[in-house]
């Protein structure tokens, strides 16, 4: 039943539901990608359980979402049940064995797994402007300020970094205008607030050092089996858009940083993008577009996508047929909406002859689905009805202690557990900005002295002819030292133009480090996130 170079997904059966023969994925074929759809409560986390078990036993890593926590117990042993037992006997899967998985649980907020970061830098404008659902306008200033950071090397690491950054264009908007187009203060501050209210839902977690390495996904355990990266997602859920630009930036790093390796034998990594509607759901057109590239041209580098999603039309047609490997559970088809769906999924499927695709989906029972996978020569393989096996894993929840314990023995226990706050742009413009001032308080110091020399020097070419407005008050100066009653402190011009400013020094030294790093600005890929490795 377990064949070399093939994953076991179920059993088929034949017209009079009796069972026929094993349905598998081929390794070969698992990069081309595939899709698990169906209606909630018919097995597609199930599915999801037993695939990542098949990928790690064949020695490939793993990652995907936890939405609902139910699938943290792929970390633990089998448990019998009833249901499962039948279901194993009834497709002949003999010995039905329990196993517990190497996982590695990762959290974006650092409760139920190794936190997981970023930094702006790395993410880069497009997504970012995705995540905080920015306007064109605002899209525009977005980049500015990632074009400006990257030229001129004042890193964004978290989100006080791109405040601090947009407080300084705030403040040179028309010099900044001119040179780069049109950086309003309406939209700088607009973004200014989207960035607390980021701040607000947790993302600034996220944003920040040490950022993920993605060699650390990409692991396998002593004895050849592939890690299982597992997001918990079940409070990332309440912030859609932060999970879906997540996944996205995960899928683009991969796609950047990974070599290009053909088709091989078995993928490097599979990736389960669980309710892939969210990432798709109100995508501008140029989004789509870029996910529609990176799906494609991350298959060569022997990475794996597989989209769980309730209904088929959430994924985008030019996305979707690129999924060469289809798992299909139950569908209702009552609506026009509902009809059109399941005929769509219907329809994608290589037809067999011995039933018909849309009554076949209404229904499968749970735990059931139409399956069509890669064969020789990448020919998708004719739709069959395949009872789907159980998992070996624990099906439901870990315990929290039982979590805690898998965290503590991780390869990457204590690794990302403390922030590290380096030297970045909040810091350098800080820096500059208390430069310039230290700079300006010496100026105008000197300047002072310069003057009260010029008032002595005038009192001894012309003695006895005082200022006009001397009195015999006393008087202090700047640092409250009292000045002698015959020495009243120079009235001066206090004016802007002769006064840097602060923001002015800070804007100069930007613009020298600008012209001093021409050459070697970061470069940014498909989805916009950096290029590694130049
Ligand atoms: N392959 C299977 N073998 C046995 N039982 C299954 C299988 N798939 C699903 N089930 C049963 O159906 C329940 C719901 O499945 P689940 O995968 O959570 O649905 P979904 O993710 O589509 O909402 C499971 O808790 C389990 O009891
Ligand atoms: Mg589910």
């Amino acid at each position: 039943m377990l064949e070399d170079g093939k994953l076991y997904i179920g059993t088929s059966r034949k017209p009079d539901d009796s069972v026929d023969k094993g349905e598998y994925l081929d390794l070969g074929f698992a990069n081309r990608h595939g899709l698990i759809t169906g209606a909630t409560g018919t097995g597609k986390t199930v599915t999801l359980q037993i695939l990542a078990e098949g990928f790690s036993n064949a020695g490939v890593p793993v990652f995907c979402a936890d939405v609902k926590g139910d699938l943290s117990g792929i970390a633990a042993m089998g448990e019998y049940k009833d249901f499962l037992e039948k279901r194993a006997t009834t497709i002949g899967l003999d010995p039905y064995e329990f196993q517990e998985f190497p996982v590695i649980f990762w959290d974006l907020f650092g409760d139920k797994g190794h936190r997981v970061r970023t930094t702006l830098t790395e993410m880069g404008p497009l997504l970012l402007a995705r995540l905080m659902d920015m306007t064109d306008a605002q899209e525009g200033v977005l980049n500015i300020a990632f074009k400006i950071a990257d030229e001129g090397g004042l890193t964004l690491l978290d989100l006080k970094d791109l405040q601090a950054m947009l407080s300084y264009m705030g403040e040179h908007s028309k010099e900044l205008s001119s040179t780069y187009g049109n950086v309003s203060k309406q939209s700088i501050g607009a973004i200014q607030r989207d960035l607390l209210v980021l701040e607000q839902q947790g993302a600034e977690k996220f944003f920040g050092e040490p950022a993920l390495k993605i060699s650390d996904m990409m692991r396998t355990t002593p004895d050849g089996r592939g890690a299982i990266s597992v997001l918990a997602a079940d409070k990332l859920m309440m912030n859609p858009r932060l999970y879906g630009t997540f996944l996205l930036w995960l899928l683009s790093e991969l796609f950047e940083e990974l070599p290009e390796v053909g088709d091989p034998d078995k993928p490097r990594l599979v990736f389960f993008f669980d309710e892939a509607h969210l990432l798709f759901d109100e995508a501008p057109k140029v989004l789509v577009e870029r996910v529609e590239q990176v799906v494609r041209l991350i298959r060569s580098k022997g990475v794996g996508v597989y989209f769980v999603t309730q209904n088929p039309l959430d994924v985008p047609e030019s996305v979707l047929s690129q999924l060469g490997n289809r798992i299909q559970h139950a569908l209702r088809a009552y609506t026009p909406r509902e009809q059109k769906a399941v005929k769509t999924a219907a329809e994608t499927f290589r037809p067999n002859p011995d039933f018909d695709c849309f009554e076949a989906i209404t229904k499968l029972g749970v735990g059931e689905a139409l399956v069509s996978t890669l064969e020789s020569k990448g020919v998708p393989s004719i739709v069959q009805r395949t009872l789907i096996r159980p998992p070996s894993s624990r099906l439901g929840p870990l315990k929290d202690g039982e979590r805690r314990n898998t965290m503590d023995l991780s390869p990457v226990a204590g690794v990302y557990d403390e922030d590290l706050d380096r030297n970045s742009a909040f810091e350098i413009l800080r820096k500059r900005a208390e430069d310039a001032a230290k700079a300006e308080e010496e100026r105008r110091r000197r300047e002072e002295e310069d003057d009260e020399e010029l008032q002595e020097s005038r009192r001894w070419t012309l003695p006895g002819f005082g200022d006009p407005d001397d009195d015999d008050d006393d008087d202090y100066d700047d640092r409250g030292r009292k000045r002698s009653s015959r020495r009243k402190r120079p009235r001066r011009r206090r004016s802007g133009s002769r006064r840097q400013s602060v923001a002015e020094a800070a804007m100069k030294s930007a613009a020298r480090s600008v012209a001093s790093s021409l050459g070697r600005a970061l470069v940014r890929g498909i989805l916009g996130s950096l290029k590694k490795g130049l």
